[in-house]
């Protein structure tokens, strides 16, 4: 069966500038394109983890703008149920992106109705409650975050945290985690190791396992008692990759809530994520289970 799958954290409106090069400060670059997305790194999860097939809720919070209906539609449309998705008074979060022609991006986000969800409804409790997994990152008040974190270890929900974007964290918040899903530059700074084997072996003393997500290097896998694993990702050329780690872990909830076995399940997120790159915007990028496993298939 399906594993259930709760997802809280953000949606927002991408609203992106595809341009040669980034602008340094105080300098004007021209764009060759602008286009809106379907974003948010909560969505985005939201939505990997739907098309890889499990079932999904979304905890969050849109504005009564026509961004706000226009994700709710797209969360809709990819499966998503969004009972719990609220629709607060004034704007939606958007986020502001430059994507160079590397691919590469630089965000601002205005959290805007994002920013209210604050702490957890007796309704969002019981979704929770009756989860497998619990995804959790960083793009709302971390006293929701926190929040959640508690009532799914208290009710023995597994609780995956990506900590993005990098902010130091409540120890509170780690102790109820136990799969945190940095990027290496998050594991450096949660941890002040720079190497992403030595910031690995660091956050075990404080959550039970690890992955540090390598970009085009693929993920490192640590566990307390365990080995280290590298998981190489397939090569390909990135046109946007902006959203790609929310792709990595979508799909790889949805693997290991399946009762896919490490490393197996990295290999699998990885081809996710390296068909998302190669396609224009977050979740709008994201593939189908069908298209991730004809691509892991090629792969082998
Ligand atoms: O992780 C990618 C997401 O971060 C984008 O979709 C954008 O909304 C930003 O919040
Ligand atoms: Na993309």
């Amino acid at each position: 069966m399906a594993p259930h799958i709760v997802v809280l954290g953000s949606t927002n409106m991408d609203l992106v500038a595809y341009v040669p090069e980034a602008p340094r400060r105080g300098e004007t670059v021209t764009g060759r394109e602008f286009r809106t997305f379907p974003g948010g790194k909560g969505a985005n999860q939201a939505v990997a983890a739907a098309r890889a097939g499990a079932t999904v809720s979304m905890i969050g919070a849109v504005g009564t703008d026509a961004f706000g209906t226009q994700l709710r539609t797209a969360l809709d449309h990819s499966g998503v149920d969004t009972d719990l998705l609220r629709t607060v008074e004034g704007a939606t979060g958007t986020a502001h992106i430059v994507v160079d022609d590397d691919g590469g991006n630089a965000i601002v986000v205005v959290p805007g109705a994002n920013a209210t969800l604050t702490g957890l409804t007796h309704g969002d409790e019981a979704l929770i409650t009756s989860a497998d997994l619990l995804l959790l990152q960083l793009e709302i008040p971390l006293d929701g975050v926190v929040a959640a974190a508690r009532h799914a270890r208290e009710h023995g929900v597994r609780t995956v945290l990506t900590p993005a974007p990098a902010q130091q964290l409540p120890p509170e918040l780690l102790d109820a985690t136990d799969l945190l899903i940095p990027n290496e530059h998050e594991a450096a700074a949660l941890t002040g190791a720079a190497d992403p084997h030595a910031a690995a072996h660091a956050l075990l003393d404080r959550v039970p396992e690890v992955v540090v997500t390598l970009g085009a290097e693929g993920s490192l896998y640590a566990a307390r008692g365990a080995e280290p694993v590298t998981v190489p990702a397939p090569r390909v050329t990135a046109v946007d990759t902006t959203g790609a780690g929310d792709t990595f872990v979508g799909a790889l909830a949805a693997a290991l809530g399946e009762g896919r076995p490490l490393p197996s399940a990295l290999g699998w997120a990885s081809t996710a994520a390296a068909l998302s790159v190669q396609r224009p915007g977050a979740a709008a990028a994201m593939p189908y289970r069908t298209e991730i496993d004809a691509a892991a298939e090629a792969e082998r």
